[in-house]
C-alpha cells in the first residue's frame, strides 16, 4: 500500500470516481489508489485490456468495473457517461487522465497528428468534463482532476502539438474551475516529470535518437541526473497528489496546476 493510500485509507468510501486511460501506467495505478482508499471506480481505456485491469482490482478486493470507450468519439463517451447516470447517478471524481504523445520533426508533423494528440489530451478531457458535470451536481459537487504535464510549463523540443495540449488542458481548467465552482465543482491539473510508463520507453527512444547517439535508458538517466529529487515518479507519487486534491483535505484548491516531477519545474 502507498504512503498515499495508507493516509486516505477509507476516506472515499461511498464515493463513485472514473478515471480515462486506466488500462495501464499512471491512470492504472489513479483507480487503484482511489479503489484502496474505498471508492467505487471506473476504467475508462480504448484499450480492451481495460477489462483484466478492472478485474485485477476485484481480485484484490477493491471495488472498480471497466469500459472500452475511444474518448476521442463524442458518441462514444455520451454513452460511457449515460451508462454511469443509470448505475450511480451520480460521480465524485473525474480523472481525465488519458493522453498520447509523438515526437517528430515540424516537417514530419502532419496537421492530422497535431489535431490527433490535442484531440486525446485537451477535447477528450473537455467532452468527459462536460458529460461528468450534470452528475458532479447531483453529488452535491466533486473533483475534476486533469493530466498536464511538465510540458504545460514549458515546450520541450519535437513536441509542439504536446504541449500544445498540456497547456491546453491548463488553460481550460482555470476556465472550468471558475464556472463551475458555485456548484462545488473543483477543477485542478497534475504535471507529473518523468514516470517510468510505457509513454516513456517511447520517449526515451525517439528523444534518444534524435537529440544524440543515446542508447535505449541512457538519456532518461541524465534527465534524471538533473532532477533535484534524483529519480523519476512512481506511479503512486503521482496518485498520492490526486488523493489529496480529490479529498475533503483539498477543498480549498481549484483552478491549480501542481508538479509532482521532483523539482524538475518549480513554476
Ligand atoms: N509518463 C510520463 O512521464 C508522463 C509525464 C507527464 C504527463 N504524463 C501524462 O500522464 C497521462 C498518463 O500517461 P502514461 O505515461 O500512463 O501513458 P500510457 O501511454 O502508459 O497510458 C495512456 C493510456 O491512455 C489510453 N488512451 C490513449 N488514447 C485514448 C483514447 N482516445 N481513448 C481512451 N483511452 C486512450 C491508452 O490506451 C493508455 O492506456 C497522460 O495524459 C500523459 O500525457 C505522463
Amino acid at each position: 500500500m502507498s504512503a498515499g493510500s495508507a493516509i486516505f485509507a477509507g476516506h472515499f468510501a461511498g464515493r463513485r470516481v472514473v478515471v480515462t486511460g486506466a488500462a495501464r501506467g499512471i491512470g492504472l495505478g489513479i483507480a487503484q489508489a482511489f479503489a484502496s482508499c474505498g471508492a467505487a471506480v471506473l476504467l475508462l481505456d480504448r484499450d480492451p485490456g481495460v477489462a483484466e485491469a478492472a478485474t485485477e482490482l476485484v481480485s484484490q478486493g477493491l471495488e472498480a468495473s471497466a469500459a472500452v470507450v475511444d474518448l476521442t468519439d463524442d458518441a462514444e463517451v455520451k454513452a460511457v457517461f449515460a451508462g454511469v447516470r443509470e448505475r450511480w447517478g451520480a460521480l465524485d471524481v473525474l480523472v481525465n487522465n488519458a493522453g498520447i504523445i509523438t515526437i517528430s520533426e515540424i516537417e514530419n508533423l502532419s496537421t492530422a497528428d497535431f489535431a490527433r494528440v490535442l484531440a486525446v489530451n485537451t477535447t477528450a478531457a473537455f467532452a468527459a468534463t462536460r458529460e461528468a458535470v450534470p452528475l458532479l451536481r447531483a453529488a452535491g459537487g466533486g473533483s475534476v482532476l486533469n493530466a498536464s504535464s511538465g510540458q504545460g510549463r514549458q515546450g520541450f523540443i519535437y513536441t509542439p502539438h504536446y504541449a500544445a495540449s498540456k497547456m491546453g488542458v491548463i488553460g481550460m481548467s482555470q476556465s472550468l474551475a471558475k464556472e463551475l465552482a458555485p456548484d462545488g465543482i473543483r477543477v485542478n491539473c497534475y504535471c507529473p516529470g518523468i514516470v517510468e510508463t510505457e509513454m516513456w520507453a517511447y520517449n526515451d527512444s525517439e528523444w534518444g535518437r534524435r537529440l544524440g547517439d543515446y542508447r535505449p535508458g541512457e538519456l532518461i538517466a541524465e534527465w534524471i541526473a538533473d532532477i533535484p529529487l534524483k529519480r523519476p515518479a512512481a506511479v503512486a507519487d503521482v496518485a498520492n497528489l490526486l488523493l489529496f486534491l480529490a479529498s475533503d483535505a483539498g477543498s480549498y484548491i481549484t483552478g491549480q496546476a501542481i508538479n509532482v516531477d521532483g523539482g524538475m519545474f518549480m513554476s
